[in-house]
């Protein structure tokens, strides 16, 4: 019997989830799909085919025996739709953030175990090639003991408009939104350490600059004319972690610098390698030696996200252990409260 699936939030990360149910092939229905905006779910419902569209979830939960959702709305909306659907006896995939703060996360988490159902998170970045050989080459000695990373995930200029600006839709601005995708990629190869403390700043000194021309770039398929920017256009930040290993963060929409980066650096007592250049770091022969692994080591958009939709799908199946547990999504959220707090307060923040 195919699992009968359904989606909440029908923009544009959507379009990924779909495909990757779309390759599960008859494993599968997408029966459902809703969106508060519903002139969105009826072209989405019209794109794939899919009957039943509403415009709030409740009707959607409760006029279809649902196996499973996505949860695709903006971040403001993550918390109430998964409690929702986790009530009415759903398995759920909740986009990244998992919610807008840690206490809506720890909530989420207690209605999926009460439920005694899934709760997945969208952690797509794990799914990769590269974070699957990072992870092997962290488990299994060849960096010795990693004690630093840096992650970074830097724009000169991409705030995506839409609702990405607005804290009460988005809970925040670059760190929130790409910072997520690297601090959790970042701690998944380290053997997720719980974080302890945590010291950040933030600033808001370019703003939108959704006047300059960037030549393009992703943008929100949430068109409003003129969009709220009440975000950090830059947060920086340095997390401990309880097995001693320390973890630097750096995130922008907006910022000054010639380069844009998206990359994680490990650095361990053996060898250390960075995201991009997939070398080691070490010493041969008493020397400084660079070894190049010639594997295909890469993050690829809707392939990985292809995974994420089976590796779902196979959790709540049984048949696979689920790579982004909703306890990890709790500890992210612990993580961007602490960086958003030491912000405003100057002061390091402990995690208990
Ligand atoms: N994993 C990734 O790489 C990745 C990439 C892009 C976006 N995302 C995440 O996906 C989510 C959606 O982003 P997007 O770019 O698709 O946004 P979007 O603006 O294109 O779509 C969001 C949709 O959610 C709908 N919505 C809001 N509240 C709702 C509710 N209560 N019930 C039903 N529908 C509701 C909105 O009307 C909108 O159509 C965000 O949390 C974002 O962080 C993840």
């Amino acid at each position: 019997m195919a699992l009968k699936i359904g989606i909440i939030g029908n923009g544009g990360i959507a379009n990924s989830h779909m495909h990757g149910y779309i390759q599960l092939g008859n494993r599968v229905e997408v029966v459902a799909c809703c969106d508060i905006n519903f002139e969105k779910a009826k072209q989405f419902g019209e794109r794939y085919g899919i009957k039943n569209v509403y415009d709030n979830c409740y009707d959607m939960l409760k006029n279809n025996e649902l196996d499973a959702v996505s949860v695709c709305t903006w971040n403001a909306a993550h918390c109430e739709c998964t409690v929702a659907a986790l009530e009415a006896g759903c398995n759920v995939l909740c986009e990244k953030p998992m919610a807008m703060n840690a206490e809506e996360a720890k909530k989420m988490q207690a209605a999926a175990e009460k439920a005694g159902k899934l709760l997945m998170l969208g952690f797509v970045r794990r799914q990769g090639d590269d974070a699957r050989k990072a992870l092997e080459l962290s488990k299994n000695g060849t960096l010795g003991d990693v004690y630093f990373v840096k992650a970074t995930y830097l724009r000169r200029c991409g705030f995506p408009g839409g609702w990405f600006g607005n804290k009460a839709l988005s809970g925040g601005g670059p760190l929130i939104d790409l910072g997520v995708h690297v601090i959790d990629l970042a701690r998944y190869i380290m053997g997720c350490p719980n974080p302890v403390s945590v010291y950040g700043a933030t600033f808001n000194k370019l703003g939108a600059r959704d006047d300059i021309n960037n030549g393009g770039g992703w943008q929100s398929e949430t068109v409003v004319d003129k969009p709220v920017f009440n975000v950090e256009d830059l947060a920086v930040a340095m997390i401990r972690f309880d097995n001693g290993a320390v973890l630097e963060v750096e995130t922008s929409f907006n910022l000054n610098l010639k380069n844009e980066v998206g990359n994680v650096e490990v650095f361990g007592s053996k060898a250390g390698f960075n995201f991009n250049d997939f070398e080691l770091y070490t010493v041969k022969d008493n020397e400084l030696a660079d070894v190049k692994l010639y594997g295909k080591h890469n993050f690829e958009f809707q392939p990985d996200f292809d995974r994420e939709i089976a590796n779902f799908v196979d959790s709540v199946e049984g048949k696979a252990e689920c790579m982004a547990p909703a306890k990890d999504g709790v500890a992210l959220m612990k993580i961007l409260d602490a960086v958003y707090l030491s912000a405003k307060t100057g002061k390091s923040v402990d995690i208990d």
